[in-house]
């Protein structure tokens, strides 16, 4: 059953290439320092904002990709590997920086693990949770690049 159309939604041609490390503004100040993301600031208008906490190291999160959703992935607090992967090319990034934000557009699949003790994965999507967006099965996803 072909429950989306990879042409229709330009799954096929997102590759790696399209990841970017974003530069969050930050204000300095020696109270602490202020992270803003708002309205403009990304590529997309963000309608949806998760996170991640109380992480086992040992766990295994993502496994997935989007048929429409981009995300942008910060790690707000501590670190953890985000490996991405265009169906042919696979890159991983370490996120230990509370300023840097890594996006990831439609058609990526993704995955999270080795969170250390207290990490933090601030989430901010381009719209509300919506199941369908999700392609969960990994052969599904290879097909949609096909
Ligand atoms: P999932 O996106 O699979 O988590 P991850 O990719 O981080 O491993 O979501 C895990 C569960 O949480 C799944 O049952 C769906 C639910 N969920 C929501 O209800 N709303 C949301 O915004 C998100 C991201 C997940």
């Amino acid at each position: 059953m072909v429950r989306f159309d990879a042409n229709k939604h330009n799954l096929r041609r997102k590759t790696i290439d399209a990841i970017q490390l974003l530069d969050i503004p930050v204000v300095e100040d020696v109270r602490g320092n202020l992270g803003i993301i708002q309205s403009g600031f990304l590529p997309f208008e963000f309608k949806r904002v998760y996170y991640l906490f109380d992480v086992p190291s040992s766990a295994f999160r993502g496994g997935h990709s989007h048929i429409d959703q981009q995300e942008v992935l910060i790690a707000l607090s501590g670190s953890f590997e985000v490996t991405v992967n265009d169906g042919s090319e696979e890159k991983r990034y370490l996120l230990n920086k509370p300023n840097i934000g890594l996006l990831i557009p439609t058609g990526i699949w993704r995955e999270l693990e080795n969170f250390s003790s207290g990490a933090v994965c601030l989430v901010l999507a381009s719209d509300v949770y919506k199941e369908e967006d999700y392609i969960r099965d990994y052969d599904e996803f290879l097909r949609s690049k096909k």
